[in-house]
């Protein structure tokens, strides 16, 4: 790690001290992973994908893209499995770990095109796991290329107030607002809430050029 001074003013530090390498991956995907972040195809990190809906149409409707999407709950990794293994796509890699502690561990600094976020858990009792709260974001903004997005959507406006919140005042990020059509269907969860008649919304959130971060020559032991 390095000391220069980043472009934004969250003052926690992302610690991987303690923060073991998730076990049991197919040593194929990691292999392949690294192969990825080598080459200049664009590639795209998920976290959170569920049961995989959105990880799918995108890796479809994205051939020259590839997608690394990662989900800790089993049940909803089983099903993405389950789907995926019928469905298979040569530039989907789903990994079912820990995304924070995957992140920390497999992705080098300035590999990513861009990052999906689509209806995180609101955390309503501790917000300090929301995701722009948590030190981990200036981590995952030092792996995204320059010019690189975070899309990050939810159906609660607090969600989102809080985080275009914390884009202005603590991660000096630019972004865009945008209200999802009633027609989108990308992800489980938004087909749900879409249905219900509730307000979704999204953040396209921009890595400027030239923005630093406390990470920017940080690699975990996983690079390769
Ligand atoms: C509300 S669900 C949304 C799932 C999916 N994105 C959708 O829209 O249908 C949030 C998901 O994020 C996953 N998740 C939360 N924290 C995670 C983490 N640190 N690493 C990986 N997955 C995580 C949860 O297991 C859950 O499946």
């Amino acid at each position: 790690m390095i000391t220069k001074q980043p472009s934004h003013q969250f003052e926690r530090i992302f610690s991987t001290a303690h923060l073991h390498a998730p076990k049991n991956l197919d040593t194929d995907s990691i292999s392949q992973l690294s192969k990825w972040q080598q080459s200049k195809l664009p590639l795209y990190l998920e976290i959170g994908a569920g049961k995989g809906k959105h990880a799918l149409l995108f890796a479809k409707e994205n051939p020259e893209s590839r997608l690394i999407a990662v989900e800790r709950t089993s049940e909803k990794f089983t099903a993405f499995d389950k789907q995926a293994s019928v469905d298979i796509l040569e530039n989907l890699i789903y990994i079912h770990a820990d995304a924070i502690a995957f992140t920390a561990h497999f992705i080098a600094p300035n590999t990513l095109d861009g990052a999906f976020i689509l209806y995180p858990n609101p955390e309503p009792s501790n917000k300090n796991q929301r995701w722009l709260n948590m030190p981990f974001f200036e981590f995952l903004l030092s792996r995204l290329k320059p010019n690189a997005q975070i899309v990050l959507a939810s159906n609660i406006t607090a969600y989102i107030d809080e985080a275009c919140a914390r884009l202005d005042e603590v991660w000096q990020l630019p972004y865009q607002k945008r209200v999802i059509d009633k027609q989108s269907a990308r992800t489980h969860f938004e087909i749900k809430y879409l249905a219900r008649g509730e307000h979704c919304q999204e953040l396209l959130i921009k890595k400027p050029e030239g923005y630093r971060t406390r990470f920017d020559d940080f690699f975990a032991k996983g690079d390769m």
